[in-house]
């Protein structure tokens, strides 16, 4: 794989993926196994939102996660898993036995009736079968959606039905921390309301009990022991879709993010590479969970594309301790460690102690993701976990955009505290003004848009293009917009201020104040509710609620209120959307035009109570001074 070594030689391959991006790409791609080579780089319209990477190319993608390393690497652990319990023993799972696992549980579907463009929907802890199905899917050319599986039963059910699909695979349960989760009793749940679904392929993991319907719930261990470990990889073109993954609009209805294969190969695999700057051998760990983008592109395909070791971590950060992360790279010798700044910042408030116990000097590369990391974050990481010898990626991306897009590459770019520093070869951000127009000069403040395709940009939102035209494809003519806000230095490099519209990232989550809201209005107490974000010292932000409650809720008590409301939430997305104040008002800030004015319910929730501008379009300017009074 193609790795840049040198700031000399950073500069001089962006260049010519700038100037000649053709060449460049294809070039990056001829290092991967295809079946057909392509006929055309690429063709883009930003217009209409049409891109075709590596035009009539066939592959398949797992032949290049797995297959491609039998000769050499069959031995070499693929995936390295961690179970919750530091009593239970790890796992160490070889190219082969990886390469088998997929090739049983790709039988297993078929058997099911799954063929190529058939939809899977995945809900699973983070266990290696969660791999496996992943890879699975994609071995037979079927599309996997994984569910993060911290979701409630509703937003499960929401996504099996915007996917329409086919299959469901999940597990009796799963451990996470000192819980048991029910993940199947989920499961059963969701599918009350879901006609797609032939058939629920269910993992042993907990032993717990659980109702199996007859004809529709198979257990994996059974079904799947009579059948073959040796399955031929479907051929699947370049374009066909290789998944679908739920993000949060700022509608109710989460969008379907469609990503293709061939492009999404090339980039994962090169990034990781060069993000990473990863050397046979080492072990990496990216701790976030595969329901997550994160974790499809960067504990899955990314890795093992580049024939690498990845750590599965089926835990959380503070079981059975504070010293959890740490104990695992140094038992594991990690080189390369990969996580969020709320997981950074929630470990920075605990005591030292927890970090000093261990030998983290095999750490070669901390990387960051999910949210901007803050300067305390930041200088705790490197101080105390880099030892400040190792470089720290803050890596920039989306789910839309499949891959990190800005990010230092390490020892190459000199990094800065908060930054994300200087785009990836091929990637060409922007800052735009208010007049949509590109900010040339040095520094500088807009909004960030991306002005190339790039091969692993998502293709489409799943059985709505209009909606992808619409959402980013529209505000600036001719741009991608992220959706996010950035400020430029001198030198160019980037800080990602955060998101300008109705998303709010909460620990790393990405939220839509639109479902919250739908949520919490489902509540028979509740005429009208409206969420913003407020600072806080580990998650990042946080939710505060204004709700209006409708006659028959005003004389009951409010801590009961509070309490059920976050339950509603809990049932309708899952308890990462619960809200940490919820004040009671009796209206909200509206324009004439009845838009709620989220702006002033950010600087009360915020604290700044300093100036709120021109409220004089408020059709009740007389309801803000009433929020203020009773402000949490
Ligand atoms: O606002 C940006 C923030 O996370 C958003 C994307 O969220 P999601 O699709 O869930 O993907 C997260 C993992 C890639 C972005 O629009 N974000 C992501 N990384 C950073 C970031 N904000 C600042 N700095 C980052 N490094």
């Amino acid at each position: 794989m193609v790795q840049i070594k040198s700031l000399e030689e950073y500069l001089k391959t962006y260049t010519r993926s700038v100037e000649q991006p053709e060449l460049f790409w294809s070039e990056i791609a001829e290092q991967f196994d295809w079946i057909q080579k392509w006929d055309k780089t690429f063709e883009s319209d930003m217009i209409k939102a049409e891109f075709k990477w590596f035009r009539n190319a066939k592959l398949n993608i797992t032949s290049n996660c797995i297959d491609r390393h039998l000769d050499n690497k069959s031995d070499q652990t693929a995936l390295l898993f961690v179970p919750n319990s530091p009593d239970e023993a790890a796992q160490k799972i070889t190219y082969k036995e990886l390469s088998l696992m997929v090739n049983r549980m790709a039988n297993t579907l078929k058997d099911l009736g799954v063929s190529k463009g058939d939809r899977v929907c995945i809900y699973l802890p983070m266990i290696p079968e969660l791999a496996a199905a992943v890879l699975a899917c994609a071995r037979i050319g079927a599309i996997h959606s994984v569910v993060f599986a911290g979701f409630s039963s509703t937003a499960v059910a929401a996504r099996i039905n915007d996917s329409s699909s086919k299959v469901m695979i999940t597990s009796d349960g799963g451990y996470r921390g000192n819980k048991t989760i029910d993940l199947k009793g989920i499961v059963n749940d969701a599918l009350k309301s879901c006609d797609s679904v032939e058939s629920v392929l269910t993992i042993k993991r907990t032993g717990q009990e659980t109702v199996m319907i007859e004809g529709r719930d198979y257990w994996y261990e059974d079904i799947s022991k009579n059948l073959s470990d040796e399955c031929e990889p479907e051929i699947m073109d370049a374009e066909d879709p290789l998944f679908i993954l739920y993000t949060s609009g700022s509608t109710g209805k989460p969008k379907g993010m469609l990503h293709s294969t061939g492009g999404y190969m090339v980039y994962t695999g090169f990034t990781f590479k060069n993000v990473f700057q990863y050397e046979s051998g080492d072990i990496y760990w990216c701790t976030a969970d595969i329901g997550w983008i994160t974790g499809h592109s960067y504990i899955l395909y990314g890795p093992l594309l580049n024939g690498a070791t990845t750590v599965m971590f089926e835990g959380v950060p503070s079981y059975p301790d504070f010293g959890r992360f740490w104990e695992i790279i140094e038992k594991y010798k990690v080189n390369q460690f990969y996580t969020a700044p709320t997981a950074i910042r929630s470990l920075a408030k605990e005591s030292l102690e927890w970090v000093e116990k261990y030998d983290l000097s095999s750490i070669k590369v901390l990387g960051s993701v999910g949210e901007p990391i803050n300067e305390e974050a930041w200088h705790w990481y490197d101080e105390h976990i880099g030892k400040r010898n190792c470089p720290i990626v803050d890596t920039w991306w989306q789910t839309e955009t499949g891959g990190i897009m800005i990010s230092p590459i390490p020892h190459v770019t000199p990094t800065k505290p908060t930054y994300a520093t200087l785009p990836l070869p091929g990637i060409q951000p922007v800052l735009l003004d208010e007049q949509h127009k590109e900010i040339t000069v040095n520094p500088a403040q807009g909004s960030l848009c991306i002005k190339h395709a790039w091969p692993s940009m998502a293709r489409t939102i799943w059985g709505d293009h209009q909606r992808y035209i619409d959402t980013y494809f529209s505000a600036y003519k001719g741009y991608y917009f992220t959706g996010d806000g950035a400020l430029r230095d001198d030198a160019g490099y980037y800080r990602i201020t955060g998101r300008m519209d109705d998303v709010i990232i909460v620990s790393g989550h990405n939220l839509g104040t639109a479902p919250i809201e739908d949520a919490i209005n489902e509540h028979p107490a509740v005429a009208e509710s409206a969420i913003i974000g407020f600072p806080h010292d580990i998650k990042g932000n946080a939710l505060y609620g204004f709700v209006i409650l409708k006659e028959s809720g005003t004389d009951r008590n409010q801590d009961e209120l509070r309490i059920e409301i976050n339950k509603m939430i809990s049932d309708h997305i899952g308890p990462i959307a619960k809200l940490d104040k919820i004040q009671f008002v009796s209206g909200l800030p509206k324009t004439r035009s009845g838009k709620i004015m989220r702006r002033i319910l950010r600087k009360i929730g915020e604290g700044d109570l300093s100036n709120f501008g021109d409220i004089s379009t408020l059709l009740n300017p007389e309801i803000v001074e009433e929020i203020i009074e009773g402000r949490l």
